[in-house]
């Protein structure tokens, strides 16, 4: 979630079961965070009472078809007491993972009521608690409450309630059995994803940014990175945290201009240097992910050696060079990819990551190439095409290291993750969240 906002926001009053919540100011006062315009009542009630209350409609343009998608307005209020007992008392065998915004921990809750139950019975839900230590904890509460309590799509996380008393703020999501796609990717211990459940997760998560890019409210998600992509049981992308969330421009302007605020590594390079915020600055965000993806590694290490530290300057010429990339793809894949498909994937990351905005591609662009991408398979084992691939791709991985083996999957430990960050917590692993913020005339 975001860790830098403008003002903090003070007279504030828990909401009671029944009162709609008010906007707060905007991280660069100009109100348009999509927090602010998500215009939600977040009422009380059940699950079951929601279901009942009327879902608005919003129209989408996805895949070049319009259709309309529910909204959800209202999220369940859980008492502070409920979500202790669903957590047995946010036991620390309960944590799930720790960011910006304080600790995840693992609860149960009953189906239909929400009320909390034993462990293994009913729903299992992830609760976020702030840690009264970071002073936007409210700003980026409200505005994850706000903004992803309206939207309801297959690849974003769903946000069923939220709990405000005294100085605690808390978000009850679904329970993402996979955890988040930084840990399969970096995590030691973890087994590496194959090359299909790894399309599938771009795909997913590109449909998700898609789904945000084309809402009537055009939607920036301006913290796109491998933490904030979750997966499910079956590993299908949510994109989570809608902290930094903010309305797309208006008026036939190009970009909305707000204050610098992101993560190092995944941050377009326009908007870190000029405060603008293009659509395609989501874009951008994407091709990293896209590119950590194919190589396995973080997009910024510092354990690395010197010159490989930025993964796309280093991994850059390789990309457009097919005779070059099986030397960046990630060992872990084993060569259990289609090197044509590979290949495609390697151009579209350039793409992405081209530095002028406009010369970017749409996300709806961007995932219909990852779907032509899949439909590229592997030959069959046995095939003559296949046989001569799969034994020149071993080979040349006996006779060559991979580029950065030395240091692929080094310090790659999440508890040092959250220790060695930039900014906020001092210098360290790749894609670090910081304010990067800089004075602006
Ligand atoms: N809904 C969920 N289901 C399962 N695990 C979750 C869920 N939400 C978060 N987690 C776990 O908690 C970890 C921390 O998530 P969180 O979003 O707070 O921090 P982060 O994404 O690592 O960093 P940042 O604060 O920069 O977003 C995730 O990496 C994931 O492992
Ligand atoms: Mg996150």
């Amino acid at each position: 979630m975001g860790n830098c906002w403008g003002s903090p926001v003070g007279n504030h009053s828990s909401p009671s079961a029944t009162k709609p919540s008010t906007p707060v100011d905007d991280d660069d006062n100009n109100n348009n965070t999509a927090a602010a315009a998500a215009e939600v009542v977040v009422g009380g009630g059940s699950a079951a009472a929601s279901e009942e209350k009327e879902k608005e409609k919003v129209e989408v343009e996805v895949g070049g078809s319009r259709k309309a998608v529910n909204v959800t307005p209202n999220l369940k209020v859980f008492t502070y007491s409920e979500l202790k007992r669903a957590t047995r008392n946010f036991r620390p065998d309960t944590v799930l993972g720790e960011g910006g915004f304080g600790r995840v921990f693992k609860g149960w809750v009953d189906e239909k009521t929400y009320a909390p139950s034993r462990i293994g019975v009913g729903l299992a839900i992830a609760v976020k608690k702030s840690n009264p230590d970071i002073p936007q904890g409210l700003q980026q509460w409200q505005s994850e409450v706000k903004f992803l309590g309206k939207f309801s799509h297959p690849n974003l996380v769903k946000l069923l309630g939220y709990c405000w008393e005294d100085d605690q703020l808390l978000l009850i999501y679904e329970y993402m059995q996979k955890g988040s796609l930084e840990s399969h990717l970096f995590k030691r211990g973890l087994e590496p994803l194959p090359w299909e459940a790894r399309l599938n997760i771009a795909i997913g998560a590109a449909q998700g940014l898609a789904f945000l890019h084309t809402t009537e409210k055009q939607v920036i998600y301006r913290d796109f990175k491998a933490s904030n992509i979750l997966l499910d049981g079956d590993f299908n992308a949510k994109l989570s945290d809608f902290g930094l969330a903010k309305l797309g421009p208006i008026n036939g302007n190009s970009h909305v201009t707000t204050r610098i605020i992101g993560t190092y590594g995944y941050a377009a390079p326009e908007y870190i240097a000029t405060g603008h915020l293009y659509v395609e600055s989501d874009v951008y965000g994407f091709g990293v992910v896209l590119l950590e993806l194919l190589t396995g590694l973080r997009v910024l290490d510092m354990n690395r050696p010197k010159g490989e530290h930025n993964l796309i300057e280093w991994a850059r010429p390789f990309l457009p060079d097919k005779r070059k990339l099986n030397k960046i793809m990630d060992p872990g894949l084993q060569n259990r990819y289609p090197l044509k498909a590979a290949f495609q994937a390697a151009e579209l990351i350039l793409q992405c990551l081209e530095s002028d905005p406009k010369s970017r591609p749409s996300m709806e662009e961007v995932l219909e190439t990852l779907q032509q991408v899949n439909a590229i398979k592997m030959k069959p084992k046995g095939s003559k095409a296949g046989a001569k691939h799969t034994a020149t791709a071993t080979q040349r991985h006996q006779q060559d290291r991979h580029p950065l083996v030395s240091s692929h999957r080094y310090g790659h430990d999440r508890s040092l993750l959250h220790h060695q960050r930039y900014g906020r917590n001092g210098g360290g692993q790749g894609g670090a969240r910081s304010p990067l913020t800089r004075p602006r005339g």
